[in-house]
């Protein structure tokens, strides 16, 4: 059984005391979650603070980024080794946001995904289609390029070490979700590519989460579909109380999922 995964990524929002109060809130309001990974991946310059706050309990940490080269002359740039002495277990990778505003190409995000391997950091690879792609059918196309490229040259145990995040480009932060149908039948789509390409059982294993205006609203009817092991929830992880719920709704779907 896979444990679900919830991660917040609060973007490009919050001062240090913003992020202080968020912080301690969430870790507040789930002190034992129990049959559910939480993270919460802050800006960097909140790493620290966040770190601290979170201690050595049950939220993990995570960075929304990082360069593919441990050290050197990279000016504005965070290394994986860094992120690790921070104490960031995770580390967003492929986000539609970079490889749109920032020319992030597939090749970067694969050296980047190998780099965060070597450093013991678990890289959460985004991919997904934007809405023109999905109006010409190219959906499984566009994702499986992605995922392909992602993973390419990753030693043979990589591919277990990786959490895989489907964002469907139209549906971040439109308030647009994808169906519960349409992402399961992404996630059905990637599960099969990763049996392919490690083995079937290596594939049962890994994590693969829906991205995309998941709030506590429709989190129940995404989290009710067996291929959808988590979320990776942006502007909801923003309040405290909406990320807290997300996570027990899907602490909830998993324990139902085990019959308990
Ligand atoms: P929203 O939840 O704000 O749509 O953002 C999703 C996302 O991009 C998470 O990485």
């Amino acid at each position: 059984m896979r444990t679900p995964l919830v991660i917040g990524n609060w973007k490009m929002h919050g001062t240090l005391a913003e992020a202080r109060a968020l912080a301690s809130a969430v870790r507040d309001g789930l002190r034992r979650p129990r049959g559910v990974e939480p993270v919460l991946c802050p800006p960097f310059t909140a790493l620290a603070a966040v770190a601290e706050i979170l201690g050595n309990g049950p939220i993990r940490l995570g960075a929304q980024n990082c360069h593919d080269e441990p050290s050197g002359a990279h000016t504005g740039e965070i290394s994986a080794a860094m992120l690790v002495d921070l104490g960031a277990r995770y580390v967003l990778l492929g986000h539609s946001e970079r490889r749109r505003e920032m020319g992030e190409s597939d090749a970067q995000i694969n050296r980047k995904v190998r780099a965060a391997l070597v450093h013991g950091l678990t890289p959460v690879l985004c991919v997904g289609e934007t809405g023109e792609e999905r109006r010409q059918g190219l959906t499984f196309t566009t994702v499986e390029g992605q995922l392909r490229a992602g993973l390419a040259d990753v030693p043979a145990d990589g591919p277990a070490k990786i959490v895989f995040a489907y964002e469907p480009v139209w549906a971040i932060g439109t308030g647009v979700q994808a169906t519960p149908t349409q992402a399961a039948e992404v996630h059905g789509y990637l599960r099969g590519l990763l049996s392919e390409l490690t083995s079937k059982e290596a594939a049962q294993a890994i994590r693969i989460l829906y991205g995309g205006s998941v709030n506590a609203d429709n989190a129940d009817g995404l989290f009710a579909e067996p291929e959808v092991d988590g979320a990776l929830v942006g502007g909801a992880s923003l309040n405290p109380q909406a990320f807290i719920t997300i996570v027990r709704k899907a602490a909830r779907a998993g324990a139902a999922a085990r019959g308990e």
